[in-house]
């Protein structure tokens, strides 16, 4: 066998091979996974930087950051709801960066940015509502539900998903919702009467229309941006904004606090905030509004402005001892039956 000989040149390549493979960027996504794999393709076909992404509902991830505490794994967490980010804020998980690409976000997203230090972002917005199957509705001749008040008809016995609000940000935000619109005691007994109609709690936040949208169930309590991805694709699904009001989610992004690629994770961060990739959202079947100004928005999108939105208290809900305390209350009078 002839040895094999490494010339100096070969050694060279070599090396620059290796650096070239060191750059690494690991990134928790908490939107769907689609858009997570859209972004994760582009940022690589433009950096020399390659992306470890795992897809985690934001509560999931928000335990997750917890969990690695002063020696993190992650570096970087983009999307899902605001209030798990601001959590981690408040626990001193997350770092504080202010982005050159600060000044082009709308104010909803830098004001999230203020409200945690600087510790998080708003990279997306969304109001919640749900998405029912017509063919279901029609056949079944139930009345389709346009009230919160509406989803404890006993036509809905079992007809109802809604995630968990310990995995899902998209389930916290409907509990802080109902909080807010109803009172605390109120909306628990109305989650509690409610829980007779559900037929499932699932671990992420848009599976409940997912599943409504292929026939499994009859509707879903979602983020309404979900519940259009699924007529958009064809499915029989109509869009519901309650008429009580509803509340809404600023999707956000925050860096690690002592992040192994920290420089790695502003790349990532700063390019994600850019008007063309946010504007590339709709491909991947995200309907939400991006935050960059100069995006555009998504003709499917609901706009915001025809619906009865709450003033929602993002400081309050996303404090985390309020969280701990809700979700506390939630499986001890809900999930926990
Ligand atoms: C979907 C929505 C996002 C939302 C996310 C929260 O992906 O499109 O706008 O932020 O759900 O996910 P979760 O599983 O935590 O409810």
């Amino acid at each position: 066998m002839k040895p094999l000989k490494l010339t100096l040149a070969g050694a060279a390549a070599l090396l620059t091979a290796g650096a070239a493979h060191a750059q690494e960027l690991n990134l928790i996504c908490s939107a769907d996974v689609v858009i997570c794999e859209l972004l994760v393709e582009q940022f690589e076909a433009g950096h020399d930087i390659d992306v470890n992404m795992v897809r985690l509902s934001s509560g999931e991830a928000y335990a997750k950051i917890r969990a690695e505490g002063r020696n993190p794994q992650t570096d970087l967490w983009w999307g899902g709801t605001g209030d798990p980010h601001l959590q981690a804020a408040s626990d001193g998980l997350t770092m504080e960066y202010q982005s050159p690409m600060l000044e082009e976000l709308h104010e909803w997203a830098t004001r999230q940015a203020e409200l945690s230090g600087y510790r998080t972002v708003g990279v997306y917005s969304g109001a919640l509502g749900w998405g029912y199957n017509t063919e279901i509705f029609e056949s079944k001749g139930i009345t389709p539900p346009t009230c919160w008040a509406d989803l404890l008809d006993p036509s809905l016995a079992g007809e109802i998903q809604i995630a968990d609000p310990n995995s899902s940000g998209t389930a916290y935000t409907t509990l802080a919702t109902l909080v807010q619109l109803m009172g605390e005691d109120e909306a628990f007994a109305f989650l509690a009467d409610m829980d007779a109609n559900v037929s499932q709690y699932t671990k992420s936040g848009s599976a409940p229309v997912k599943a409504a949208a292929r026939g499994e169930t009859g509707l879903g309590i979602v983020f309404m941006h979900d519940a259009v991805a699924q007529a958009e694709e064809g499915f029989p699904v109509e869009v519901v904004a309650p008429c009580e009001g509803t509340g809404y989610e600023i999707g956000s992004m925050s860096l690690i606090e002592g992040a192994q690629n920290e420089t790695e994770a502003k790349t990532f961060y700063d390019w994600v905030l850019g008007a063309d990739v946010q504007s590339m959202m709709p491909e991947a079947g995200s309907f939400q509004i991006p935050s960059n100004a100069s995006a555009t928005p998504p003709e499917a999108a609901p706009n915001l402005d025809d619906i009865k939105l709450i003033d929602y208290d993002f400081a309050q809900y996303g404090d985390s001892e309020r969280r701990a305390g809700l979700l506390a209350r939630w499986d001890e009078e809900i999930g926990g039956k």
